[in-house]
């Protein structure tokens, strides 16, 4: 019997990235196979890229943590999902591609006022922003949350979904163009790390519950110094350093909590709390219109190597998505 065959943008490091035939994928146990509209770019797929992040074990070499579409097939036991659903799902890889596989618990509903495009940019901002700040971190509302690289995929998300929390949110950003778009989005104050000292700034608003860093080593010792008493300090990320020196006294005396996580490696069960959690607290956002993924830019799949430039630029703000089919 012949193969079925379907387009994937192939990553080689140091390489332009091109489409390639690859062999379609079939669904296995708890899995389905979803016919792909659009997917997602984010950060970690060009560090991915670049050979520094290496799919875990098991996961498609293919590019692309999340995606939506439509299920088009599904595994033997899956009993929640049909084909013709129309869905967005969190993947561990594989959707930069015109079919992917995903757990059948890491898929969700595309949110009714969201098009297929918008709703490939939230699983892995959104699953990533409700599991360290929400769940790990606790934000309440009334506390006051600042976010690192506010204008990100990450940040714009955070934003929206603190402020709908009823979080008091403030915002780092790289120009002063990102730093009004963050307060478009919901933050009290976006502020410009290039031109002020976002410490100086929080400690003259009074201190910070909950802050979401991305940035890592500069910022760990000033994100210790402006936390209030039972503060909290999330990494996502350490985009400029991972070995942090800072004073510990600050922690011992105001009792604070360091925390961090990396979504990809959870487990499968872990993932489907998340994405149930999202459903539920997330999406009714959606719906009463107070958070929208903020879109920057739309490439088409075969401009894979082009929506990666314009990422590493750092021009844009929120997220970019690949159309794969329309
Ligand atoms: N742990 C996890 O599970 C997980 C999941 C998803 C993503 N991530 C990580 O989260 C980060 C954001 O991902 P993304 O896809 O949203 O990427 P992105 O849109 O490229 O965001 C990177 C951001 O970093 C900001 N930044 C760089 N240096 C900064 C500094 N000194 N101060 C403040 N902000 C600074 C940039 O801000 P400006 O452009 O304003 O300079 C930019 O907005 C990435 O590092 C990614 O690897 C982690």
């Amino acid at each position: 019997m012949s193969k079925s065959m379907m387009k994937a943008v192939k990553s080689v490091v140091g390489q332009k990235l091109v489409l390639h035939d690859l062999e379609k994928p079939a669904p296995g146990p708890g899995q389905v196979l979803i016919k792909v509209a659009a997917a997602g770019v984010n950060r970690p797929d060009l560090i991915q890229r670049a050979g520094r992040y290496p799919p875990p074990p098991g996961a498609p070499e293919t590019l692309g943590l999340e995606v939506s579409g439509t299920i088009e097939a599904t595994g033997p036991d899956v009993t929640q999902w049909k084909p013709g659903d129309q869905v967005c799902a969190l993947l561990p890889g594989g959707g930069y591609a015109e079919h992917a596989l995903a757990h059948a618990g890491s898929v969700m509903p595309v949110p009714e006022s969201l098009s297929l495009v918008e709703a490939a940019g939230l699983p892995e901002t959104v699953l990533t922003v409700w599991n360290n700040v929400f769940e790990m971190s606790r934000l309440k509302s009334g506390e006051t949350f600042l976010v690192h690289g506010g204008a990100s995929g990450i940040g714009t998300t955070a934003i929206q979904m603190a402020a709908a929390w009823g979080a008091k949110v403030y915002a780092t950003a790289g120009t002063e163009q990102k730093c009004r778009l963050c307060e478009k989005l919901g933050a009290t104050k976006g502020i410009n790390y290039k031109t002020e000292d976002f410490a100086a700034v929080m400690q003259a608003e009074g201190g910070v519950d909950l802050i979401l860093d991305m940035v890592g080593a500069p910022y760990f010792d000033r994100n210790l110094t402006i936390l209030k008493d039972l503060g909290r300090l999330a990494y996502i990320a350490f985009l400029q350093g991972s070995k942090v020196e800072g004073d510990l006294t600050r922690l011992m005396l105001k009792r604070l909590t360091v925390t961090g996580s990396t979504l990809r490696i959870r487990t499968d069960d872990y993932k489907a709390k998340l994405a149930q959690g999202v459903v539920t607290h997330v999406w009714p956002m959606i719906a009463q219109g107070r958070f929208r993924p903020l879109i920057d830019q739309i490439f088409p799949l075969k401009e894979a190597d082009a929506a990666h430039a314009r990422m590493e630029s750092g021009d844009h703000a929120g997220k970019i998505i690949l159309q794969v089919a329309r």
